[in-house]
């Protein structure tokens, strides 16, 4: 009776891991299975590795393609190993096709899905990703909400699973790994000191996707005339070269990917962020450092009320102007960051006792 937990990209990995450490402490037993959405050493096995987790037990390989071809192909894959292990719940963390794939796949056979980071919305369905954790939230049986605002997001919705408020995973990573992202020699290496630089990731497809966006992006921040780190996602490498787009000579720095380490280390030395990751926008203000959101909107609305992320879109003049702002409101934005709207550092441990206590009942 193996509780399944299905990864296949960067940030599920990072979600799962403090509930993979919870589970095998209180003796739950755990099959890993990853998709192999992310294939780049340098997307997955440097976090299994950083995170000390157990290696999955199975890899579908799925690789890239379309979002019909990967969501179809991690269902078809899948399938035969649920058929076989029966396990009494399947976990799946976030919003990737990856995570949707392991729900439908899931709830289809009869076996209850179980949601980490369920009822986060940005209410923009161009995105595949809200499109992904709707469908997610709407076929688990239990939904387990990093903040007060995804509980609400759920009830609002009906969904017909268990709604648990438990708060976010990945504030729990964040605490433990803090200590050893301090001693990474990453800015040393990179001879980079606190914050004379700004960090800058994008991959999100609608983003990089369209060299329309991906330009006025890139514009907006050189305008501003500062300098950048970007750690680069294939994704994005690939469409740079595809654009015919040239950032050397710049003051943006290309570098390959980093650890989650690297990146905490990166984060909280770097003067502002610049991001349209999700998970990124929360870690810079666990980190104290102030981001702008290179996106039409977020569903981490708690980080724009709190007056330490903006949302630029792609618009150059507002991603220049954002740059401004923290530059000549540094200290003062500084003091914004108050309290937690993401928890206590415990989530993992609520998420584990609620499971162990589903399983009693299940098996009863
Ligand atoms: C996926 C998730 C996104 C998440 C991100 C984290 C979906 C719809 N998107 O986006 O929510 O924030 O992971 O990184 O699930 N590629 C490689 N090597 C790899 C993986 C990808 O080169 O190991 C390249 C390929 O060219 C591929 C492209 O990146 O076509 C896109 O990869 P994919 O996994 O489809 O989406 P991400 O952009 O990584």
């Amino acid at each position: 009776m193996k509780i399944t937990v299905i990864v296949g990209t960067r940030p599920q990995i990072i979600k799962s891991a403090p509930i993979i450490y919870e589970a095998l402490k209180s003796g739950l037993e755990l099959k890993i299975i990853h998709t192999g959405q992310h294939y780049d050493y340098k997307l997955s096995q440097v976090f299994i590795e950083e995170f000390n987790l157990p290696e999955p037990a199975v890899n579908l390989e799925v690789g890239s393609g379309s979002h019909a071809y990967q969501t179809g192909e991690i269902m078809l894959r899948l399938e035969k190993y649920l058929l076989k292990d029966k396990p009494p719940l399947v976990l799946v963390p976030g919003d990737t096709n990856s995570a949707l794939a392991g729900a439908l796949t899931s709830v289809k056979l009869g076996i209850p899905v179980v949601h980490i980071e369920a009822g986060a919305r940005c209410y923009d369905m161009s995105m595949a990703e809200e499109i992904n954790r709707r469908l997610i939230d709407h076929c688990s049986k239990l939904l387990f909400a990093p903040t007060l605002n995804c509980k609400k997001n759920l009830e609002r919705e009906s969904v017909i699973g268990e709604i648990h408020l438990t708060g976010d995973t990945m504030y729990d990573a964040f605490l433990k790994f803090k200590d050893e992202a301090d001693r990474s020699d990453i800015l040393k290496k990179l001879q980079l000191s606190d914050k004379e630089y700004s960090l800058l990731t994008l991959h999100r497809a609608e983003n990089v996707d369209n060299p329309v966006r991906l330009r006025s992006i890139l514009k907006g921040i050189l305008k501003a005339n500062i300098k950048v780190i970007f750690p680069i996602h294939p994704r994005t490498a690939n469409r740079l070269k595809e654009y015919n787009i040239s950032l050397e000579h710049s003051n943006i720095r290309i570098i390959d990917p980093v650890s989650y380490v690297e990146m905490l280390k990166l984060l909280k030395h770097a003067k502002l962020v610049l991001t349209d990751s999700g998970g990124l926008q929360k870690e810079a203000f666990w980190s104290q450092t102030p981001c702008i959101t290179l996106r039409e909107s977020t569903e981490w609305t708690e980080t724009v009320e709190a007056g330490v992320n903006q949302i630029a879109g792609a618009d150059v003049e507002k991603i220049a102007q954002a740059i401004r702002a923290i530059e000549e409101r540094y200290d003062e934005m500084k003091k914004k960051f108050i309290g937690n709207p993401f928890g206590d550092g415990y989530a993992a441990k609520r998420i584990v006792k609620i499971i162990e206590s589903f399983m009693h009942v299940i098996n009863f």
